[in-house]
């Protein structure tokens, strides 16, 4: 399996705090069978984001887990002004494996109207946004039908495979398996911090996944559809978005039939 969205690196912002936990994770990560991993520490007014160290912290690692493990860098982008001009210039301090997709974060509290211009901005400079998680954010939950004005719009989403499996509450996983459902879910990934609470695992998702929507599915989520955003290649699995997915105001579209999967 390919993690698109890991706090691998350490030191860097709320994620692993040393090297060792850094390993440690990687070990982890290793254990459950994921081959590619890239660190995305937070671009975020919170956290000093300097691409330098990000790069040397993802080289140390590299070099303690050659054969074993591939490591990139990218980042957990936050739209801030400061951060979208910066990107402009130097799309590579911030993409995944310094190709063309981009995570996206929003946060928790706000999401002003100004954010759907800057993530078409971003599509105009040629590269292609992921949306972080959006099953944990309470603003999306509520106003789904942004989101799939986004999807609609070219963007893709990532959500957290612990959401999935109920790790972050009901509302969290409601949302997650609804929108499995409705075709707008791209990416699974960890968005480990540690190895306790927040642990580099997908395996548990994986299942879960072959369970409920056959190992096709599985396998687009979690290993061809990331290794495609790894290498910089076009997605090679997208679900056709529920016709009327996002389109009553206000409601969350739940669609119990099975999505047609275009391979
Ligand atoms: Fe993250």
């Amino acid at each position: 399996m390919v993690d698109i969205h890991t706090h691998i690196l350490f030191g860097l912002d709320d994620g692993a705090e040393s090297l060792d936990m850094s390993v440690a994770m990687a070990e982890m990560a290793i254990e459950d069978g994921i081959t590619h991993i890239v660190g995305t520490p937070h671009a975020h007014p919170n956290h000093d984001f300097i691409p330098e160290l990000v790069k040397e912290r993802r080289d140390e690692l590299q070099s303690r887990f050659e054969g074993r493990l591939t490591f990139a860098t990218g980042c957990d982008f936050h739209l801030s002004f400061e951060n979208l001009q910066s990107i402009r210039l130097y799309p590579e301090r911030y993409t995944v494996n310094q190709k063309n997709y981009l995570l996206v974060e929003f946060a928790d509290f706000s999401i002003p109207p100004s954010m759907d211009q800057a993530l078409h901005d971003l599509q105009l400079a040629g590269l292609q946004p992921i949306i972080t998680h959006p099953e944990r954010n309470p603003l999306i939950r509520v106003k789904a039908d942004r989101l799939f004005r986004w999807i609609r719009q070219g963007c893709y989403v990532q959500v957290t495979a612990q959401s999935l499996l109920g790790k972050f509450g009901r509302s969290a996983k409601e949302s997650a398996e609804e929108w499995l459902d409705a075709g707008a879910v791209h990416f699974l990934a960890s968005d480990a911090h540690n190895v306790t609470t927040r642990p580099p695992i997908l395996s548990s998702a994986f299942s879960y996944l072959r369970k409920a929507h056959g190992e096709e599915v599985a396998r687009a989520l979690l290993v061809e559809n990331p290794l495609a955003a790894f290498e910089g290649r076009p997605l090679p699995f997208v679900p056709q978005l529920a016709e009327d997915a996002g389109l009553s105001p206000g409601a969350t579209p739940v669609r119990k039939k099975k999505r047609f999967w275009i391979f």
